[in-house]
């Protein structure tokens, strides 16, 4: 669209949408074009969608069952008897389906979502979406059976699948990336819209990620620490992050009825998380045999971490300025909201938590555990609970109860701040307990109350995953009350 276009476009804007930016409107607006897809299409569309929200949502709440007892094993070991319950096989089936059973697959939905609508066009292949949706839940169960059965790639973090589940993951993945590049490719825009840059690119290079990590000369001795260090950092940082923020780009402005506030901004984060992340790693392996100059170099890159995540995280807060108001009445908002506040948040800490003085401290501690959840429940899970709030009802025209959506929203609110402060606190006890050398039980003794705190946070996170649950089927294949074309926002018109 050419800049005299977009000006125009800008003039027939309603004049509070004019007023909210100064400049002229670059196609940054996910409200300013006309759908173009046919019925058929549509159709297909949100039936994919809705297909991939509601296996990653089952996937959510069996991961966070499991979870939970996990939780309470700290404080009541026997809890769970049996080889199949110990906690050893438990962790590993918690994260690995918390990352590729709800998180990926969810943020794969809204992907899909995104890209055909902000592209104004159909998806590439129906047929590949449903393929990929299989193969990423054949990948989840198998991984977790395998697990649970005591088979498993045990020293490979968030990698522990055996390797052949790992293969059928990584098919799912290049199956999505090439769908997602096709619906672009065939964009009636002119314009590639930012989510696209960062959906298509976090899918792009994860692709390269999983082959690294499956490279069988990659998966000894040093070579595979520093390996582990890439495949970890990369997973939460080119993974989940680029297709949390493509959520971010499209919903925020939806939602607002209002452009970002800078399109450049967006593209300049882009390219420095695309510049800084992929070095990091080799900060979870500080003080290791690992090179001195490889580790200092992951400090300092983590440093360099704050252009990204703080011009990224201006951005989204400059399009909100101003209409602080339209939170307190739209629970999607609120959503988005707690979820960019994760980001920048999470992501800060995670670059203090870089530094050598501070590692002496909370490496290996229940910190570290907290950070986790700061990042990837605060920030990723709470992206994609704002994306969907706002973006399925547009789909399917129903969403859910009022009461439903506030109770989802302050029981995981309140639940996840107590998760993360106590164990924030307690982490860094526990690492000065260890630091002054006192007896490592001692350190034991001094965390129970903060594992007590975590299993009343956790409890209230997982109840509120089954609202969220009902939420999700009165929003798609329930009888869900018919969501108003305005219903996020008192702000007029719905957009696409
Ligand atoms: C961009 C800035 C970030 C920096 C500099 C950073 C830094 C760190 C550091 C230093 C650790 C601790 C390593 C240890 O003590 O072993 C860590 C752990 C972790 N971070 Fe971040 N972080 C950042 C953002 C994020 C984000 C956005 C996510 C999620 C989307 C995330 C997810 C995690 C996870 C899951 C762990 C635990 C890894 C493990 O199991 O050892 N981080 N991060
Ligand atoms: C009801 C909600 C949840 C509960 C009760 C819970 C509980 C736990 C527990 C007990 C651990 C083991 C910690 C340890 O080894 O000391 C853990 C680890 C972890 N969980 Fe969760 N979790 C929940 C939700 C989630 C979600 C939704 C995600 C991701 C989207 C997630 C990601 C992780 C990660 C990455 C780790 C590894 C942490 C690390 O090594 O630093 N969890 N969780």
């Amino acid at each position: 669209m050419s800049l005299r276009a977009c000006q125009a476009q800008n003039a027939a804007a309603p004049d509070w949408v004019r007023r909210s930016t100064n400049r002229a409107i670059v196609p940054t607006s996910v409200t300013a074009q006309k759908p173009s897809l046919t019925t058929r299409d549509e159709r297909m569309l949100v039936s994919v969608f809705c297909a991939y929200t509601a296996t990653a949502t089952l996937w959510l709440l069996f991961a966070t069952a499991v979870g939970m007892l996990l939780a309470y094993k700290f404080g009541a070991p026997d809890l769970g008897p049996g080889a199949w319950l110990t906690f050893g096989r438990l962790r590993p089936i918690h994260t690995n389906a918390t990352f590729y059973g709800w998180a990926s697959v969810a943020l794969v939905g809204l992907a899909y979502y995104v890209a055909a609508r902000s592209s104004h066009t159909a998806l590439y292949s129906e047929k590949l979406a449903w393929i990929g949706l299989i193969l990423f839940n054949v990948a989840a169960v198998a991984g977790t059976v395998a697990l649970d059965l005591g088979y498993n790639d045990g020293n490979l973090e968030y990698r522990e699948w055996p390797w052949p589940i790992r293969l059928i993951f990584l098919t799912a993945l290049l199956v999505t990336a090439w769908n997602l590049i096709g619906t672009v490719a065939r964009r009636s825009t002119h314009d590639i819209y930012l989510s696209n840059w960062y959906t298509v690119g976090g899918v792009l290079w994860t692709c390269i990620i999983a082959v690294v990590a499956i490279l069988p000369w990659y998966q000894h001795g040093l070579g595979q620490v520093s390996v582990s260090g890439f495949y970890m950092h990369n997973a939460v940082g080119m993974w989940f992050t680029p297709l949390a923020l493509g959520i971010f780009y499209y919903a925020l402005p939806k939602v607002l009825n209002r452009p970002i506030y800078s399109y450049a901004l967006g593209v300049f984060a882009f390219w420095t998380n695309l510049v800084f992340y992929p070095i990091i790693g080799a900060h979870h392996f500080l003080f290791s045999p690992l090179p001195w100059w490889l580790q200092t170099t992951a400090i300092v890159f983590s440093v360099a971490m704050l252009v990204p995540v703080w011009g990224g995280s201006a951005n989204f807060l400059l399009t909100m300025r101003g209409r602080m108001r339209d939170m307190t009445r739209s629970y999607p908002l609120m959503f988005i909201f707690v979820g960019v506040i994760g980001y920048l948040v999470g992501s800060t800490q995670g670059t203090f938590e870089a530094f050598r003085s501070l590692q002496e401290v909370w490496h290996m501690t229940n910190f570290t555990v907290g950070h986790s959840h700061l990042t990837m429940y605060g920030f990723v899970t709470f992206a994609i609970w704002g994306g969907l709030y706002v973006l399925v009802p547009l789909a399917t025209g129903k969403e859910p109860g009022a009461f439903g959506i506030a109770l989802h929203f302050w029981m995981a609110v309140v639940g996840s701040f107590i998760y993360v402060i106590s164990l924030s606190v307690g982490g860094t006890l526990q690492g000065l307990d260890w630091k002054h050398g006192l007896p490592f039980i001692q350190s034991v003794a001094d965390m129970q109350s903060y594992w007590v705190w975590r299993g009343v946070g956790g409890s209230l996170m997982l109840l509120s995953h089954v609202v969220f649950g009902w939420n999700v089927w009165c929003m798609s294949y329930g009888g869900g009350a018919q969501a108003a074309p305005d219903h996020t926002t008192p702000a007029p018109g719905p957009g696409t």
